[in-house]
């Protein structure tokens, strides 16, 4: 059988809590189709107060030689004083981003039958968005001068180059291609003029290779419009850094909530191990309660098996997901109790 590597960084917070039940419908899914070895890494808020580490380089030269990385949520409760000189966030996750060249950012969404929007008539939510990963503001590129007098300049510079968005534009339209063939291009050119046009350019070269995708285009405001009104209207969306972080977190409330959205950031041509994370963060507020729903994680599983080429045990993750959120009562569950459930409801393992 293959043995599947992977490094597993259940992190802070409700990280680890929702990381093992994402590894029980994991093991259950995959069966005897593949071994799955974990390595865990103790990594995020919690070991850097312990240690001062926030990722040794070591560390991520063993993460880097995994076949993929499950990811739960790193991070402290916002504002904490003692991890401001840490920056977990850009120091760790984006950290690993970077560095394993995660280009594609894949953030599905679906809304599950019989799990509730707040929207009063979503219809048909079924889209994913292809968030660039590796660019725009998130790269560090800025800096401040006269901090903390009346003078101070604050700059964050957005980078976005052909190669960066040329190659994740190439896989929107792919996945297009796979999908309901339309694709939307959500960026701000009336204003970020100088980035604007280079994506704008790309996308109409691109499309040019797929005659079959219809493409359209929403400024990032007029977009959180239609996710609200019609969010029925997409298929795959494809925008840079730091508008597809926000509007995945919406994408995630209109769909029954960021306890549902999975997220893989993907290295596409497999040079380095892909990572597959919740988009929700460590939720400092609940954890230890048992309150945290895993699906997220265990979503972004299927996620996993998909990139690694174990369709089917993907399919039994979404299946069984699937009919747990169609059977959920009012009744609430702990994290445990979901995971079980969700283990319970996968598909039987066809007899090999
Ligand atoms: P958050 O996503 O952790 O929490 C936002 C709200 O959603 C909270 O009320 C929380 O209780 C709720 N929530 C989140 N996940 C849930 C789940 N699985 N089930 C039920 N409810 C859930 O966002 P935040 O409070 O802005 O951030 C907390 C920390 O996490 C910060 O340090 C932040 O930087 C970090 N963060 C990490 C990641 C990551 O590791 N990928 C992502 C986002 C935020
Ligand atoms: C996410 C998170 C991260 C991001 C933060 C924690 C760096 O919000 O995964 O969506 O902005 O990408
Ligand atoms: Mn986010």
């Amino acid at each position: 059988t293959r043995t599947i590597r992977l490094a597993v960084i259940g992190g802070d917070g409700i990280g680890p809590e929702v990381v093992a039940e994402a590894l029980k419908v994991l093991r259950a899914a995959v069966g005897d189709e593949a071994a799955i070895e974990t390595s865990e890494f103790a990594l995020g808020a919690a070991r850097y107060l312990a240690t001062g580490d926030v990722l040794p380089d070591d560390e991520l030269a063993a993460i880097a030689a995994h076949d993929a990385i499950l990811l739960g949520a790193v991070g402290g409760t916002p504002g904490d004083p003692r991890l401001k000189d840490a920056n977990i966030e850009r120091g760790l996750l984006l950290k690993l981003r970077f560095s394993l060249d995660h280009y594609v950012n894949l953030r599905p969404t679906v809304l599950f039958p019989g799990v509730e929007s707040p929207l009063k008539d979503p219809g048909a939510v079924d889209f994913v968005v292809v968030r660039e990963g590796t660019e725009g503001p998130y790269v560090g590129n800025g800096g401040a001068i006269r901090v903390g007098t009346p003078a101070e300049v604050a700059n964050e510079v957005s980078v976005n180059t052909a190669f960066g968005v040329e190659r994740v534009v190439r896989y929107a339209f792919a996945k297009a291609a796979e999908r309901r063939s339309r694709l939307t291009l959500v960026h701000k050119t009336n204003v970020l003029t100088f980035a604007g046009s280079l994506w704008k350019r790309t996308v109409d070269a691109v499309a040019a290779e797929f005659p079959g995708v219809a493409v359209d285009y929403l400024h990032v405001d007029a977009a959180t419009i239609f996710l609200v009104t019609d969010p029925a209207r997409f298929d795959v969306v494809v925008t840079d850094n730091l508008f597809g972080d926000i509007l995945t977190d919406l994408a995630g409330a209109i769909s029954g909530g960021i306890g549902l959205a999975a997220s893989g950031n993907i290295n596409p041509s497999g040079a380095f191990p892909s990572m597959f994370e919740p988009v929700h963060g460590s939720a400092p507020d609940i954890a230890g309660t048992g309150k945290a729903d895993p699906t997220a994680a265990i979503l972004s599983t299927a996620l996993l098996l998909d990139h690694l080429g174990l369709p089917e045990a993907a399919g039994r993750i979404t299946a069984a997901v699937t009919a747990d959120l169609a059977s959920r009562g009012a009744a609430a569950r702990t994290t445990t109790e979901i995971g079980d459930a969700v283990r319970a409801a996968l598909p039987a393992l066809e007899p090999r």
